[in-house]
């Protein structure tokens, strides 16, 4: 059973917007492996954060991953756009894409890494037939749109679904998880076979954000020791 690495993957989404270049520093300073930027147009999702600007911005404040979701309907209009930016990978919704295969293949020829997530209610099996062309499946552990919310249960088994369709095709992308996750529920969701947790709230809103960072890494990896 392969389960490469386990990475963190804080969400931007909770920084303040106000100190971005500070906030960035944090990360670059701390165990975080993946900036995760949170892309939402009001639209695919009912709410609307940031865009091709800001990820410019950030792009130039580190060497990190820079892990860009995007929760916006016909994500292939803007495919180019993102890789310009800077998005070294890019994550399209399984609901927003009637032509996922070419969304996929479109990210690809970019030079980027190409993810699909889904959100709480959408099956693992569906991506039974593209599995094999995924850097990523991005499993939603709430419903996009908002940071702070609390975790649903049933994530635990769609990572397993998911590990499972990636051994059954041998297939190499990664699982990230997304939404209410903390230092408490780290170490389990690595256990069911996850690679990349991401976290907002959990480490935004806390005294001492690279201190939690590190905590989240240490409960992620001491799951990885229960597999
Ligand atoms: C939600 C976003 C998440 C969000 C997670 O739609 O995709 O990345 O920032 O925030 P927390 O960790 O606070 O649930
Ligand atoms: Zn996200």
């Amino acid at each position: 059973m392969e389960q490469k690495p386990v990475l963190i993957a804080p969400s931007l989404l909770a920084s303040d917007f106000l100190k971005l270049g500070e906030e960035a520093a944090m990360l670059n300073r701390s165990e975080a492996d993946w900036f995760h930027l949170d892309v939402m147009d009001g639209r695919f999702v009912p709410n609307i954060s940031f865009g091709l600007p800001v990820i410019a911005a950030i792009r130039k404040a580190t060497q990190k991953t820079c892990d860009v979701h995007l929760m916006i309907e016909e994500p292939g209009k803007y495919a180019e756009d993102f890789q310009k930016a800077g998005a070294d990978m890019l994550t399209v919704h399984y609901e927003a894409c009637p032509h996922l295969h070419r969304n996929i293949q479109q990210i690809k020829k970019l030079g980027m890494k190409a993810g699909v997530a889904l959100n709480p209610h959408t099956p693992v099996s569906l991506l039974e037939n593209i599995i094999r062309d995924l850097d990523l499946v991005l499993i939603m552990s709430v419903n996009p749109g908002f940071g702070g919310q609390s975790f649903i249960e049933q994530t635990y088994h769609k990572i397993a679904q998911t590990r499972q369709l990636i051994n059954d095709n041998n297939a190499h992308a990664l699982i990230e998880v997304d939404g209410g996750i903390n230092a408490a529920n780290a170490g389990q969701l690595i256990q069911a076979g996850a690679n990349v947790l991401v976290a907002g709230s959990a480490v935004f809103a806390s005294p001492n954000p690279e201190e939690t960072i590190r905590e989240l890494k240490a409960a992620a990896v001491a799951g990885l020791g229960k597999m």
